[in-house]
């Protein structure tokens, strides 16, 4: 089977949803905002904007809702290694595994399996060898096939505490720095993370599977923590879907950003949010909020507004990326959430009985809206997070090798920069682009390009992978800043 590549990876799955609303429902333009009446559900509202919204469940928790409200079912506890595997990697024990995939077929509900390579719950499978991972990713990848649309292949590879490190313990331990160059990129290196995505990819390809393969984490949503430090955790994720989607291997299909947002600092709701999710979704992967909830406690204990205006803020985020397919919340009800006292999630009420809270409303609001629906200036959608807007291109006359243009994600004090990088009508095989910034901007931080300098004149070259650009192609790379960059003059030159 070939690998679509880029971003038409994401595309079948949008189509799906968009041709199901279209049949139901008329003719409504998918990703505009709707000219008739509101949908009602937060599966209808989803769907007609071109992703899916879904849920955390157990089988003891698949009340009426769980169908009406939700496109998409991830199994909470019940697919973790500790429940299905056989210290031989075989499995056992599916019988919630099943139940679930039945229920959400039977309901036409997206699947996202829930997870195969993790440090934590792991359970027979705790310290075993890469061999006998491979096999349980192998029985379990073929056990459901393409009912399970999503796989969580590795889960929480990343350490805690913003040090932009993996974890240390097992199945982490299995990597090997060959080099001792700091990364576990190289070819002579051993990669848990690699090994794992390249004995699923394998496994999808070998039985014609239509599931996408994710790496999953948490505290990577946003580019920076609280107080404005960079974010080193979303820094490594990020290399790492880079280094196994940019170079000859595509491994890995989408990204999942967790998402439980509380006041540890790694763990707020910051403003580059979206620019996150966008950089993401710039290396052509389908990005999912995946797990959901937001902390009473960044509301001041309010689940009134307060929280409502976090969801609005995170669901926008999303909304405004196209590549951003998807979100999950953890868990119907506070009541029935891991992290009940924190009052985190849509509902009150409990065992079946659920109440909407003010947040359901505003996510309902907001999804309706679509993807084109967010307007900046109108609190209380996203207020600080202005959608892309375009810088004048520099402007080369033709023939040249090459031109750059720039789109910017702005805020109050900050900004990101996407800059597209064109080939003129021959190919090119090296590019630099020079910008220039206003008088008080700076550069914080950049990806995808190699820099030099940091306020005036900036130049950006290439980075060994996206250096050579066919005639009319072209690539993407991206820098963060302090100031404002409307006004930013780019030029590019090639060889
Ligand atoms: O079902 C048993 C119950 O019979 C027993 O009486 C009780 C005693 O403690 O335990 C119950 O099992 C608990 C299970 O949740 C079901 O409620 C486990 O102890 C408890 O450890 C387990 O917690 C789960 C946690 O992962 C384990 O790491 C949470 O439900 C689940 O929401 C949480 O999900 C994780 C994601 O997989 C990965 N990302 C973070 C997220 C939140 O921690």
């Amino acid at each position: 089977m070939n690998i679509p590549s880029g971003r038409a990876r994401y595309r079948p799955v949008i189509a799906a949803l968009a041709v199901a609303v279209l049949a139901g429902a008329g003719a409504v333009a998918v990703g505009k905002a709707p000219a008739l009446a509101a949908e009602t559900t937060l599966r209808a509202a989803a769907a007609k904007a071109g992703l899916f919204f879904g849920v955390a469940a157990s089988p003891g928790r698949l009340s009426s809702i769980v169908s009406q409200e939700f496109g998409q079912l991830t199994p909470e506890n019940d697919m973790k290694p500790d429940t299905i595997a056989t210290s031989s990697g075989g499995l056992r024990n599916t019988g919630n595994a099943d139940t679930l995939v039945n229920y959400a077929q039977t309901n036409n509900m997206l699947v996202r399996g829930h997870t195969l390579v993790w440090h934590s719950q792991a359970g027979q499978l705790q310290g075993t060898s890469q061999a006998t991972l491979n096999t349980f990713i192998g029985n379990a990848l073929t056990r459901w096939g393409s009912r399970i649309a999503y796989w969580d292949v590795v889960n929480e590879a990343l350490d805690d505490n913003n040090n932009g490190r993996r974890r240390t313990q097992w199945p982490h331990s299995l990597s090997r720095d060959a080099n001792g160059d700091g990364d576990f990129f190289d070819a002579g290196d051993t990669d848990v993370i690699r090994n794992s995505f390249r004995r699923a990819k394998e496994v999808v390809q070998q039985n014609n599977l239509t599931t996408k393969l994710c790496i999953n984490d948490y505290d990577v949503e946003g580019l920076t923590v609280s107080g404005g430090a960079r974010n080193n955790k979303a820094q490594a994720l990020y290399d790492i879907v880079r280094a196994y989607t940019q170079g000859t291997e595509r491994l890995i299909d989408c990204v999942g950003f967790q998402a439980h947002f509380n006041d540890n600092p790694n763990s707020v709701i910051t403003d580059d949010l979206q620019a996150n999710i966008q950089r993401f979704a710039d290396l052509g992967v389908e990005v999912h909020i995946t797990e959901l909830d937001i902390d009473d406690d960044l509301s001041n204990n309010d689940i009134g507004q307060g929280q409502a205006n976090n969801y609005r803020k995170v669901v926008r985020a999303c909304l405004n990326v196209a590549g951003c397919t998807g979100i999950t919340v953890w868990g119907i009800a506070d009541s029935e959430s891991w992290r009940s006292s924190e009052r985190g999630l849509l509902f009150t009420g409990g065992s079946g009985n659920y109440q909407k809270k003010a947040a359901y409303s505003a996510v309902l609001d907001e999804l309706n809206k679509g993807r084109s629906g967010g307007n900046p200036s109108s609190p209380p959608v996203s207020p600080s997070i202005s959608p892309s807007a375009s810088v004048s291109p520099s402007t080369p006359t033709d023939p040249s090798p090459c031109s750059a243009t720039v789109s910017l994600n702005s805020w109050t004090g900050g900004f990101v920069a996407t800059v597209r990088v064109t080939a003129g009508s021959s190919s090119i095989n090296s590019w630099r682009v020079t910008a220039g910034l206003p008088t008080g901007t700076a550069v914080t931080n950049h990806w995808s390009a190699e820099r030099t300098g940091t306020s005036g004149t900036v130049q950006f070259a290439n980075v060994g992978y996206n250096g050579p650009i066919a005639a009319g192609q072209f690539t993407e790379f991206g820098f963060q800043g302090t100031g404002a960059a409307a006004g930013t003059t780019l030029t590019c030159t090639a060889t």
